[in-house]
């Protein structure tokens, strides 16, 4: 597993007709995908997430526009990365506190995930999860 958050690139097939990349289990990503999810018609200057997992992996990617992921580990140190393409995801391992915001208009954020959904995976509350 990486260790920390990072741009991974994806692969780009350029065409003239135009371009294409893709995903699948046993490529780029460092955990297998087992659900994926999507955020689309973000109102301006929303912000989603405010959470992080105990042991879900992820790869976010602005399949469509643009958005910043503020991410801050336990420690409480912040990185903020900027999605504006469609070839590069954000990593995520475990127990990272993100928050989407700065949407463009029609941006969709792309989320691949390495479990199926399950609430008990999640601290949705900041000061729990910097003590835990
Ligand atoms: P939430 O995790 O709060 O969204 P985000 O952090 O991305 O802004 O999820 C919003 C609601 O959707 C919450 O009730 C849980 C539900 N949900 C699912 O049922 N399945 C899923 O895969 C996800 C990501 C959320």
């Amino acid at each position: 597993m990486i260790q920390t958050p990072q741009i991974i690139q994806l692969p780009k097939i350029q065409d003239p007709r135009g371009n294409l990349t893709f995903v699948q289990n046993g490529g780029v990503l460092p955990f297998e995908i087992k659900r994926v999810f999507w955020i689309y018609d973000v109102p301006g200057g929303e912000t989603r997430g405010g959470h992080a997992n105990r042991t879900q992996q992820e790869l976010i990617i602005a399949i469509s526009g643009s958005f910043d992921v503020v991410v801050t580990d336990k420690a409480g140190v912040e990185q903020r990365f900027h999605l504006n393409r469609s070839y590069f995801g954000l990593y995520l391992p475990p127990m990272q506190w993100r928050s989407l915001d700065n949407f463009s208009t029609n941006s969709v954020a792309l989320h691949l995930c390495s479990t199926p959904y399950n609430e008990q995976d999640y601290f949705r509350d900041f000061t729990i999860f910097k003590t835990t």
